[in-house]
């Protein structure tokens, strides 16, 4: 049945815009989040009647979900309309953590390694069971929730199976499928259990258009199509690169609890005229947080003259705990930067500032201090802090960058290129880029913050709406 207030627009997504914390004295605190989809979608305007489609993830969101029917209150959110869905752990843990988590994002990003092979048994099997459940879960209440026609967009991994389930509840609507994630190439993707292959395939084929962040990304679903199902049929297939939101960042950086983490953060720095090498990222295996840590080691091994000059400042915000491999990259992440700190530390000088909890205002500010920054993923679909950190940093800032993330295809020209796997290599990029002379230091970041704001998330998201539609 399809709801009284109907909407034109919808956006179905894993993470909603807004989560609960459950109070001692039983208040919800609502926290909004930022993000690409959160100012992509404002960008529809204050009168939309858009919908965001989203699961509840914590006991706060479940305890809201139940107070509210899951409508959430548009207090709460900004004025957004929001469906929370209170789907079940058993099925959320298998679909979220199972699936998502522990083999999608394996192999979409070439994590497998010994002795990290996957096996695709019974656990795996009912864990895909859950998988449908969650992605059948939003397909209805997306059909619940669209008017006539409407424009569907659904995002990422999470929900592969959804354009295809919806597409046979609603045949009416306009559905598209965005990935916000690298694409495998064939043969890493057929590592995945034949039939497994297919469904995620045909499912993202159930929307008209399925797009991509970079052409890599979407010549790779396509590939995979080709060799599984024989082709991608009658759906289009889109790139959209997305950018960096400059108006806000510049706006947000310059706000005073930015200010104040400014002055903490040169007190941990120490000495005026240090340099630093800055990363931000959430801690996970795609990020390779592990060997930038040891191209700095090995900057320091090669370069004496660096030390007690140089601070890496790396901010590596703990992320999807639930899973042992991702705690473990964590606790390693802590112990080759304490080793760091033992080996080369001295009185008045700590080599590596290691933060692990989340703090935006704090990542701002050292944005703002950065000289140079290190985004050195294995793979990434875009990589925004690539983008982010030449918009706000105050010295000109070398950005060294993988050619494995998404950003590499728009900052390439005026990065410092690594392989990521290669910590030689990164070692003398970052030796050079702290040598580089300012004024092209100075150039360089010029025009790696024009690249990175040509797409600001409003136009992503207006232009996959309209394409949509065309
Ligand atoms: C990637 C995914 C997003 C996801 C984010 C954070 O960027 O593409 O869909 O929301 O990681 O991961 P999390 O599991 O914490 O939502």
């Amino acid at each position: 049945m399809v709801s009284e207030q109907a909407a034109q627009v919808l956006v179905a997504s894993n993470r909603g815009p807004v989560s609960y914390t459950l109070r001692d004295d039983g208040a919800l605190e609502a926290r909004r989040g930022g993000g690409g989809l959160v100012s992509g979608l404002s960008a529809i305007g204050p009168d939309t009647d858009a919908v965001w489609v989203c699961a509840a993830l914590g006991d706060g969101d479940h305890e809201a979900v139940r107070r509210t029917g899951g409508r959430l209150d548009p207090e709460d959110t900004g004025g957004q309309r929001v469906r929370m869905l209170g789907i079940a752990p058993d099925v959320y843990a298998g679909a979220y953590n199972g699936v998502a988590n522990s083999t999608l994002w394996f192999v979409h990003h070439l994590l497998y390694q010994t002795p990290l092979e996957p096996s695709f048994g019974a656990e795996f099997r009912a864990q895909w069971g859950a998988y449908e459940a969650y992605n059948r879960a939003f397909a209805e209440a997306l059909a619940d929730e669209a008017a006539d026609g409407a424009s569907v967009l659904v995002q990422d991994y999470h929900l592969a199976l959804v354009p295809g389930m919806l597409r046979a509840l609603r045949p009416d609507l306009r559905i598209g499928h965005f990935s916000h994630t690298p694409w495998a190439p064939v043969d890493y993707f057929r590592l995945l259990p034949d039939d497994i292959a297919r469904q995620l395939l045909r499912g993202i084929l159930g929307a008209d258009r399925a797009a991509f962040l970079t052409h890599r990304w979407a010549d790779a679903f396509t590939a995979c199509c080709t060799e599984l199902l024989g082709g991608t049929g009658s759906t289009r297939i889109g790139v959209h690169g997305l950018g960096a939101d400059a108006d806000f960042l510049r706006e947000r950086a310059h706000r005073p609890d930015v200010g104040e983490r400014i002055v903490s953060l040169r007190e941990e720095i120490g000495g005026t005229d240090r340099r630093t090498i800055v990363r931000v990222d959430r801690t996970e295996l795609s990020k390779n947080i592990v060997r930038g840590l040891l191209a700095y080691r090995q900057l320091l091994t090669d370069h004496p003259e660096w030390r007690e000059r140089v601070v890496h400042v790396a901010f590596a915000y703990p992320s999807r705990q639930d899973l042992s491999v991702y705690r473990d990259y964590t606790a390693e992440v802590q112990r080759v930067a304490d080793a760091i700190n033992l080996d080369f530390g001295t009185d008045g000088w700590l080599p590596v500032v290691l933060h692990v909890k989340d703090d935006f205002a704090r990542s701002l500010a050292a944005y703002r201090l950065a000289d140079v920054a290190l985004v050195n993923p294995i793979r990434d679909g875009m990589n925004l802090v690539a983008k982010e950190i030449p918009v706000v940093s105050e010295n000109g800032c070398v950005l060294v960058l993988s050619r494995e993330a998404g950003a590499y295809e728009e900052l390439g020209d005026d990065a410092l290129v690594v392989n990521p796997y290669d910590i030689s290599a990164t070692a003398t990029a970052l030796h050079e880029a702290l040598t580089m002379p300012h004024d092209e230091r100075a150039e360089r970041t010029k025009r790696l913050a024009a690249a990175a704001t040509a797409l600001p998330p409003s136009q992503w998201f207006l232009d996959q709406l309209e394409a949509l539609r065309g």
